[in-house]
């Protein structure tokens, strides 16, 4: 009934365990949220205000579909200064957050039968997009190993000139890790080799910890901007998922097609919305640094609580807001801790294989909550841990 590009499409991990929990709390239960990927802060009160000033003001029109050539130049500057690489406006579109800039470049760089390598476990997101665009899907597994990045010798096993794209996310939603320079430059030069482009997910690049800057990106490498496409957004940096505003940088030709592809799709993004997303871009960075913080604090604390149960392990990250712990000495599956953390404990996780088959024996704990909220979940996950 209907086509094989949607068939196959299933629901993001997050939103059913969210509509579960949900489900108890209705029925009276307390449920301790670890579950949804999204920051707790509020939108800082400067970026929020410059979206409601915009909207008393009657900025509330169509802009151009690629945005205010002002939000893009200001994008380009910024961008381009935190990967020490020159942007250009044109290379900039800017979309309803940053899940555009993941499928549309698949979209225009992806025909029937190209393969394209992404991480397993992964956002679902781009196994979703890479099928829709007709595309052969060939996962590499992240190893705990390598502080969850690519096994190179797998990634070198698997690259071929069939591969048209690869896809990496950096900090990694679901495992929080950071892949090292050295690893992007021996992916970048197998890039190059084999004439594939890449998508660098960038999402989280601002959220990193223990005196990092910046995650690297493979763009900031010699050669790889013109094979590159980032997709970047204000969802994390700037706790502003609600508002939906994201980008992707792409080589002008390729931005051109992108641009299309938004005329004919979602139009263009929401005016005062990018108003704001430009006042969060020259405002005061003070928020980001002290959410940062904020952040990296939670981090320790939990990875400490993980580590304190027996028989799991986790790895401290070096960005985004996931721990993901092993849980593999008990012999069940991701989906049935997963399952029976929220019947018995209240306690709202994801599995690892939300994430793709290679994160059996994890799950996903997201620590953009309260550090109450944490310390009373994990107190609850370690007696579950201790009675299996
Ligand atoms: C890895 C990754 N990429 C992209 C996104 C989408 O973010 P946005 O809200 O900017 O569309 C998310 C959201 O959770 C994510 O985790």
């Amino acid at each position: 009934m209907f086509t094989d590009r949607v068939t196959h499409l299933e629901a993001e991990g997050a939103y059913a365990v969210l509509a579960r929990a949900l489900e108890m709390e209705r029925s009276g239960r307390e449920i301790l949220h670890l579950e949804l990927g999204q920051p707790d802060f509020c939108t800082p009160e400067h970026v929020a205000r410059a979206g409601m000033d915009a909207i008393a003001e009657g900025l509330t029109r169509y802009t151009p579909p690629a945005g205010l050539m002002k939000f893009r130049e200001l994008i380009a500057a910024d961008a381009g200064a935190r990967r020490g690489v020159t942007i250009t406006p044109d290379m900039v579109v800017v979309g309803p957050g940053s899940k555009p800039g993941l499928f549309f470049p698949t979209l225009a760089l992806v025909a029937p039968g190209d393969e394209v390598i992404y991480p397993d476990p992964g956002f679902p997101t781009y196994h979703a997009m890479i099928r829709v665009a007709g595309g052969v899907p060939i996962p590499v597994t992240l190893r705990e190993e390598n502080q969850f990045s690519f096994d190179l010798d797998v990634f070198d096993s698997k690259i071929s000139d069939k591969t048209k794209l690869i896809i990496l996310n950096s900090p990694s939603n679901p495992t929080g890790g950071v892949i090292p320079l050295d690893d992007l430059k021996h992916i970048a030069a197998q890039a190059q080799k084999y004439n594939a482009w890449i998508l660098a997910d960038e999402i989280y690049s601002r959220l990193v910890y223990d005196g990092m800057e910046s995650a690297p990106s493979i763009a900031s490498i010699d050669g790889m901007l013109e094979r590159t496409i980032i997709a970047d957004g204000f969802s994390k940096a700037y706790a502003m998922t609600g508002w939906r505003l994201g980008y992707m940088v792409a080589p002008s030709a390729l931005a051109e097609r992108l641009e299309l592809l938004v005329t004919h799709s979602t139009g263009s993004t929401a005016m005062f919305t990018q108003y704001a997303g430009m006042e969060a871009i020259t405002g005061p960075q003070d928020f980001v640094r002290e959410m940062v913080a904020e952040y990296q604090r939670r981090r320790d604390r939990l990875v400490d609580l993980v580590n304190a149960i027996p028989r799991v392990h986790a790895q401290k990250p070096q960005g985004a807001f996931y721990v993901f712990p092993n849980v593999k000495a008990f012999g069940l599956s991701s989906k049935e801790i997963q399952a029976r953390l929220l019947e018995e404990e209240g306690v709202a996780v994801l599995a690892g294989t939300d994430f793709g088959p290679a994160g059996d024996g994890y799950i996903r704990l997201c620590y953009a909550t309260s550090m109450e909220v944490i310390e009373r979940a994990m107190e609850k996950i370690h007696r579950f841990f201790e009675r299996l």
